[in-house]
């Protein structure tokens, strides 16, 4: 049984959840997803721009049709990709992902990025230099038709994913139904206190993606992976737990929701695997204190509306 935290819409969201970013190769992720429902998750982060919503659907629908669990059992996520930001396109992103996924309405519905890349080609649209063709797209713009998929039912909450202090601010502003979550990297490397404390002061849940630093990303080739920090490793030593384990009880005594990733069985089972113990203050402390400011998911830094570019 997977502990909930309240929604500022009063919705109930489990506390840890599964990723699906890569979560496997084509073929693989509907077994994984099987396979962590059979193991107890009852929440699946995914997205329509990591094209394979039609797997994690039919996992999801394959354990109802067993009666392992109901609809009402599991929290779906998704996300509103980035060419899909003009008010005229967002029910078909939504309409798109409901009917790959196979389900008729989600819990969560995010904005992926505060960006928007050009319509109706690639979801990755290049110029011939290689650069990401932006849309002139405010995502207050956006975010009216967001309000639009709740009044539907198409989505029982809505969010944000990857905004930083100042854009969660001007949705805000303006918003009829408030933003719940705001989805972003974290992990002791980049440890976000100061955006977590933000969002907290606002009703809004943290969801902590890349928890575990994405160790076999390529982007973390070069960096040190949180996985092997000496330091993690001494606590979970002390603990009879994995380094992992002590990441996503760190996030989760952190009040984030982690949604880490795994193909592998174990590993899955381990990541859930974390309510019977507890990190001391101290323990907190010492792994505050690893924060170094890195960051594996960078995209589209030249993008007049990019993130990362301010403190938080
Ligand atoms: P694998 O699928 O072989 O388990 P993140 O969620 O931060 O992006 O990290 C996901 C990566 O971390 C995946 O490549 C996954 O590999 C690996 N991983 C997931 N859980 C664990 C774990 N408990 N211990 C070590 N590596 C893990």
């Amino acid at each position: 049984m997977i502990l909930t935290v309240k929604l500022n819409d009063n919705l109930d969201f489990p506390i840890i959840g599964l990723g699906t970013y890569n979560a496997g190769k084509e073929g693989e992720v509907e077994e994984v997803v099987k396979h962590a429902i059979d193991i107890g998750y009852r929440h699946i982060d995914g997205a329509l721009v990591y094209e394979n919503e039609k797997e994690v659907g039919a996992a999801i629908k394959a354990k109802i049709a067993e009666g392992v669990i109901m609809r009402d059992d599991i929290f779906v996520t998704s996300k509103l990709w980035n060419t899909y930001h003009k008010p005229e396109l967002v029910m078909q992103g939504i309409k798109k992902t409901l009917s790959d996924l196979g389900l008729e309405y989600l819990d969560l519905y995010l904005v992926h990025w505060p960006f928007a890349f050009q319509e109706g080609g690639s979801l990755m649209p290049k110029d011939e230099n290689d650069k990401f063709i932006p849309s002139d797209v405010d995502y207050l713009d956006t975010w009216k038709v967001m309000e639009e998929c709740v009044k539907l039912g198409l989505t029982k909450s809505v969010g944000l994913s990857n905004f930083n202090s100042e854009q969660i601010q001007r949705v805000l502003d303006v918003a009829t139904i408030k933003p719940v979550v705001n989805q972003i990297e974290c992990h002791p490397y980049l440890n976000q206190s100061k955006l977590i404390a933000f969002c907290k002061e606002r009703g809004i849940v943290v969801t902590a993606y890349s928890p575990l630093g994405s160790p076999n990303s390529i982007a973390m080739a070069d960096t040190p992976a949180p996985l092997k920090d000496p330091k993690l490793q001494e606590i979970a030593k002390e603990h009879e737990k994995t380094a992992a384990q002590i990441i996503l009880r760190y996030l989760i005594q952190h009040g984030t929701v982690p949604i880490p990733k795994s193909s592998n069985k174990e590993r899955l089972k381990e990541n859930i695997d974390i309510f019977n113990f507890k990190l001391s203050p101290q323990e907190m402390a010492s792994i505050d204190a690893l924060d170094r400011n890195v960051r594996v998911c960078t995209f589209a830094e030249d993008h007049k509306l990019y993130p990362f570019n301010i403190e938080f």
